[in-house]
């Protein structure tokens, strides 16, 4: 007999963000960075999907689920912009990893926090390959929930100290001015898009609207510019005019998800897309040329996911921040499951019934 299977060990919030603090976070979004890219360079040795979405006139529910053969896992996350306005996210997560040798579950994680560090991590390695040579400048279009991570992870990842901020709303640019203040950087707040781009060598578009927004306009971009677009992923939720992307080199993570939900839902179906996975393993090149303007046509697939619940596994062989969650019915005969409600029965004090 295998002592304890019914416990499967739980991150909670709390926890993730112990562990965040204790990690550091350039730390947590570098190390992570690592396993994102490691999990691109095996690329043809996971099983792929586009995520299953569940779409609603509010927002979107998607699972999305990968395996690399030994090891599955799965993510549950939603998408509605106007949560905010009630006190919501936009944004919330969690996720499970498997043993794929006997589908027991072998941990489940919060990943709202989690999805914000694997999306600026995957963001920030997309531009390492892709964003011009000697960038210290970023735009962020959309000072949101995930606006600081995209910062902090760009910072790590690429050095990049100065940003110029935009939003709709300058509470949010207010709050994220805020949260990053003392980490670094040199920060100009801008009251429009047009201002926030002046100079920027990478622009980051992340913002929330359940439409097909036009956030960058074409004369916004200049030659040379790496733009990083997070905010467009779910069909009819866009960020970029149509006219940027047919300047542009477009790279993305799973061209059948990203056809669906990325910018290039604007484009024909046959349009050339680079898979990332690609460029990290040698076989095509990012960037060419210091003129190209180069998209990274973020989605988030279930790979990087994957990448950042392996990432804080085996981080918690060494630090127990977790807690055990007793998940999965282990009765002493495995065939026996009905015995064992039986038997909980009968050590009820006093016993209740079974039927009913
Ligand atoms: N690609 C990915 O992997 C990935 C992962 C997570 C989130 N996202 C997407 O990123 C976006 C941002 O997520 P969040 O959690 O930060 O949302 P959020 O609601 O916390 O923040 C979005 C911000 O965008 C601002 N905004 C809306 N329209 C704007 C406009 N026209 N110009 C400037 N600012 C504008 C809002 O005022 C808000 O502050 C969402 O669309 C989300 O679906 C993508």
């Amino acid at each position: 007999m295998i002592p304890n299977l019914n416990l499967v060990p739980f991150v909670s919030v709390d926890h993730m963000m112990k562990l965040v603090l204790h990690i550091g976070v350039e730390r947590f979004l570098s190390e992570l960075a690592g396993y994102v890219e490691d999990d691109f360079r095996r690329w043809p040795a996971f099983d792929k999907t586009p995520r299953v979405a569940s779409h609603s006139a509010e927002g979107v529910i998607e699972l999305m689920p990968t395996s690399d053969g030994e090891v599955y896992g799965f993510k549950y996350v939603n998408g509605h912009p106007k949560n905010t306005r009630e006190g919501r996210q936009t944004v919330t997560a969690f996720g499970v990893l498997s043993d794929v040798a006997n589908g027991y579950p072998v941990l489940m994680s919060e990943m709202t926090i989690l999805t914000a560090l694997r999306t600026a991590a995957t963001s920030a390695v997309a531009a390492k390959y892709l964003a011009p040579q000697g960038a210290d400048c970023m735009a962020i279009i959309g000072n949101g929930a995930q606006s600081e991570f995209q910062a902090m992870a760009f910072k790590a990842l690429l050095g990049i100290r100065k940003l110029r901020l935009f939003d709709i709303d300058p509470q949010a640019t207010q709050k994220c001015m805020k949260n990053l203040h003392g980490l670094g950087f040199e920060i100009t707040a801008c009251t429009s898009t047009e201002q926030a781009v002046e100079g920027a060598h990478i622009i980051t578009t992340v913002t929330a609207d359940k439409q097909c927004a036009t956030i960058l306009t074409d004369n916004m971009v200049g030659a040379g510019v790496h733009i990083n677009a997070v905010g467009g992923d779910c069909p009819g939720k866009t960020e970029l005019h149509h006219d940027i992307l047919l300047r542009s080199d477009i790279f993305v993570e799973y061209p059948p998800q990203t056809r669906i939900e990325g910018e290039i839902q604007q484009l024909p179906a046959d349009h050339p897309v680079i898979e990332l996975w690609e460029v990290m393993t040698g076989q095509v090149s990012g960037r060419r040329d210091p003129r190209q303007i180069t998209l990274f046509d973020s989605v988030g697939f279930a790979i990087e996911d994957f990448s950042a619940l392996r990432y804080v596994r085996d981080q918690l062989r060494t630090v127990g921040l977790y807690q055990n969650l007793d998940m999965l019915a282990d009765p002493d005969e495995p065939r026996d499951l009905f015995g064992m409600i039986l038997r909980a029965q009968a050590a009820q004090t006093p016993p209740v019934a079974v039927g009913g």
